[in-house]
């Protein structure tokens, strides 16, 4: 246990960072191959353009430059971090995790690490969990990513869907603190019974990857776009009003809503719900589209950028997707962003870092290769005992 009741500990956002692929698709881009319009896009969801990862990005190389840039914000030493959780349904691969590839590349040598996935909720479940963690006591600095590459689970012949996403990653920086500010309240919510209206069907253990799977683009997202709406415009209101009454603030007292940036239409059906204008709403989706687990961090990135969040700010972030699955969390905001900048030699000596981390993860694979080579001369064994038959 670390120092601090844990009843008086909160998780503050002391660091945050975005990473988004280099490639920008445009509408007219998409128009040139399928039978859509910039009108057509641009008045049903708001999207203008997104970002679509190249051969060599991915979910854990953005969380990696997303996660370098949050520790650079918060001027912080990779070491002492003791947990990183990344919200993703993209990771590079089943396993490793991508958690496990950034703390490999950041060097975070004291970290547990793990994926936890809820589709487009994932970061606001990421962050739900850290601030269990740093709340009950038992981490102090914990690392939360939301991170998709849904552009590798597209098929890019369905216009109904592929027009819609993008990729990217965001991560912010937690830190156990004792004051006023931090995270207020959190609410999460699933129901299960909606899985088949946004769902990529093959590619799991139920559906394993076949000739037959790929033909018929099993393994791409597969929506019920009307009903994906229904859902988003009961929850997106519902979940936030929860959240804030949670938080013990009314309203009218948030400053900011950071929403899950999925169709411009939904956010504003959710602003005359909740009777709140839309002028409070961070908006990103026109240059964007829907980057699933990154849309809330890289949205609440770009707010903070913008000096749209200060100290004292109240705001709620809130996410809907896959599963079906919901969350939001209340924050009252502490850090001053003109001060979170590192000195240039802390720069350095975190790129210095960075260096040896990935010098000792080579050097620790080759060991470990040296070491069964050696073993298997050794004993002239198989690394598996043979057939005694
Ligand atoms: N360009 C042109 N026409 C299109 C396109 C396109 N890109 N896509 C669909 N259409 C056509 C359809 O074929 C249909 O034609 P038809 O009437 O001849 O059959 C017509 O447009 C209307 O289609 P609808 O599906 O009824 O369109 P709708 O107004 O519902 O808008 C949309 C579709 C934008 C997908 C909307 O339903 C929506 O935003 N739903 C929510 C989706 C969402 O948020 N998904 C992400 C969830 S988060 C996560 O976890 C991944």
């Amino acid at each position: 246990m670390k120092s601090g009741s844990p009843l008086t500990r909160r998780a503050e956002i002391i660091g945050w960072g975005m990473c988004v692929p280099k490639q920008v698709v445009t509408n007219e881009d998409l128009a040139q191959t399928l039978d859509t319009s910039d009108d057509w896009i641009r008045s049903r969801t708001g999207i203008a353009q997104r970002r679509i990862a190249g051969d060599h990005e991915s979910s854990a190389q953005m969380a990696i430059e997303a996660a370098r840039s949050a520790l650079q914000v918060a001027d912080a030493n990779p070491r002492e971090i003791d947990l990183i959780i990344v919200g993703t349904t993209t990771p590079d691969h089943t396993f490793p995790s991508t958690a496990c590839q950034v703390q490999g590349a950041l060097g975070a040598v004291r970290a547990g690490a793990f994926d936890l996935s809820a589709a487009c909720s994932g970061f606001v479940y990421a962050l739900a969990t850290a601030h269990q963690a740093i709340a009950s006591g038992e981490h102090d600095l914990v690392l939360v990513i939301g991170v998709d590459c849904l552009s590798r689970r597209l098929n890019w012949q369905d216009r109904s869907t592929c027009v819609l996403f993008g990729d990217g990653a965001g991560a912010v920086l937690l830190r156990a603190g004792e004051g006023p500010a931090g995270v207020l309240a959190t609410v999460l919510g699933a129901d299960g019974s909606g899985g088949d209206v946004l769902i990529i069907p093959a590619g799991g253990c139920a559906a394993p990857l076949t000739p037959e799977v790929l033909e018929q683009n099993l393994h791409t997202i597969h929506m019920n776009g009307q009903e994906v709406y229904r859902f988003a415009t009961r929850v997106l209101p519902t979940a936030t009003e929860q959240v804030t009454k949670k938080a013990g603030l009314a309203l009218d007292e948030v400053d900011v809503i950071v929403p899950h940036q999925a169709n411009l239409r939904i956010v504003e059906m959710a602003s005359r719900r909740l009777k709140v204008p839309m002028e409070r709403f961070v908006i990103n989706i026109e240059e964007y589209g829907n980057t699933s687990a990154g849309s809330i961090p890289i949205a609440l990135c770009e707010a903070i950028e913008q000096g749209r969040i200060a100290p004292g700010s109240n705001v709620v972030m809130v996410g809907f997707g896959a599963g079906l699955t919901w969350g939001a969390v209340a924050i009252k905001w502490s850090v001053p962003p003109e001060e979170a900048i590192s000195p240039r030699y802390r720069n350095w000596w975190r790129w210095l870092l960075y260096r040896w981390a990935s010098m000792r993860g080579g050097w620790l694979r080759t060991t470990r290769n040296a070491t069964v080579w050696l073993i298997r001369r050794t004993t002239q064994r198989d690394r598996y005992p043979r057939n005694l038959d």
